[in-house]
């Protein structure tokens, strides 16, 4: 295989070629480059993780990790995860209306692991994935590291759903997989088309990947549905979900897939060539969030929910911003474009000049351009804090 040129002796595969930093974090590390030099805090909306003490594990299940160390599960494991926690899953995917077994879950570490091994177990040098603009940029990176070709679907706002004619039209002899994202990041909708667009998988033979780290995170009266569950969808579909989200479990890096027995029995392969398996005391203390009481799942979504509707209600009445409001997620993603600034340049405005580290939409796709992402998923008073420094911040354009 031919390999890129040497810059400090090692000599690189041709493969890393489309290597660049996540331009999703390139306001993270604008903010804390700003923080640094300046020693001024800055107001970070910019995550994708909770902040502030009111955002932690319930006890139980730090119970449960430390009682697993205390306990001596320190070894390997039998890599697709231990037998409990996988029936754990099971029944979740079956309550879901998916009917699972053991032998059709994979515990991976986090969902974007479970994500990087479907990519790369079932895309193929020249297989076409459609994948929503905007959407999460870490598959589109896979997608080209196993050599396939990326097809963007404009999903057309407010709520950003399928255009099903376009969607249609995307499709050829070579389209492979489709992604789906319920609720979607970075605006937060839910995907109401899923009995359509599963009609069109089966027609074209597509598999569909369904990544729903935010299932949990729904607020009423919206639901949340999976499209592994619409006929003729279990064995054709890959549904990936995360205790990162709905347990606040972002640092323990444990997540899920579920798909049929031979595709998982493949992934278990590669993931026992890879990462071995998940760590078993992390494992337990996800057994121990799964299996325990779920009060503190609704408890939590009551909390963000109460946040979402704060904030969606005070950006609506910024001159210049437009918020929908997000059926699920810890984000808002408000249109900017009538302040007549890009997205990037309004966030680098913000970082800037009031010390707000927001996401420019542009960073998941052109659909997101004249958007911004804000992760509301942080103390009330950092919350009040920060919107106000934007209300100065847009009233002084
Ligand atoms: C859409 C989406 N999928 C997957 C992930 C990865 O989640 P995990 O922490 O389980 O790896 C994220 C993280 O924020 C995400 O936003």
């Amino acid at each position: 295989m031919a390999t890129t040129a040497a810059k400090s002796g090692v000599r690189l595969s041709s493969r890393t070629s489309h290597f660049v930093l996540p331009k999703q974090w390139a306001s993270m590390r604008k903010a804390q480059a700003l923080e640094k030099e300046t020693g001024k805090a800055i107001i970070h909306f910019e995550k994708g993780d909770f902040q502030g003490d009111e955002f932690k594990p319930a006890p139980h299940i730090f119970e449960a990790a430390a009682k697993a160390l205390t306990d001596g599960h320190v070894r390997y494991v039998p890599g697709p995860g231990l037998p409990e926690l996988r029936d754990a899953i099971a029944e979740e995917a079956t309550n879901r209306g998916r009917p699972t077994k053991r032998e059709e879950v994979l515990v991976t570490m986090g969902a974007k692991h479970a994500l990087t091994q479907s990519l790369l177990t079932i895309v193929d040098q020249g297989d076409e994935v459609i994948f929503p603009n905007p959407g999460y940029p870490p598959d589109e990176f896979w997608i080209a590291y196993a050599g396939g070709q990326v097809v963007y679907a404009p999903l057309v706002e407010p709520d950003f759903h399928f255009d099903l004619d376009s969607l249609k039209g995307l499709i050829t002899p070579k389209t492979k997989m489709l992604i789906l994202n319920s609720p979607q990041r970075p605006n937060g909708m839910t995907i109401r088309q899923l009995d359509e667009i599963a009609a069109i998988a089966i027609e074209h033979d597509i598999t569909v990947l369904t990544d729903e780290i935010f299932s949990k995170m729904v607020y009423p009266p919206s639901e949340h549905t999976t499209i592994a569950a619409v006929d003729g969808m279990a064995d054709r579909s890959v549904l990936v979900d995360t205790f990162s989200k709905t347990y606040i479990m972002t640092g323990f890096r444990i997540g899920w897939c579920v798909g049929n027995e031979e595709l998982i029995t493949t992934m278990d392969i590669f993931q026992q060539n890879s990462v071995t398996n998940v760590p078993a005391f992390v494992q337990l203390a996800a057994l121990a969030a799964i299996t325990g009481p779920q009060d503190h799942v609704i408890e939590q979504r009551n909390r963000l929910q109460a946040k979402r509707d704060k904030v969606v209600a005070f950006l609506n009445e910024l001159p210049g911003v437009e918020c929908p409001t997000p059926e699920g997620s810890f984000y808002v993603f408000p249109s900017i474009r009538d302040t007549g600034m890009t997205a990037q340049q309004f966030a680098d405005y913000l970082v800037e000049s009031y010390g707000v580290g927001v996401v420019a939409g542009s960073a998941f796709g052109d659909r997101g351009e004249g958007h911004i992402r804000l992760t509301y998923a942080a103390p009330d008073d950092v919350l009040e804090e920060g919107l106000d420094r934007i209300k100065q911040a847009v009233e002084n354009l």
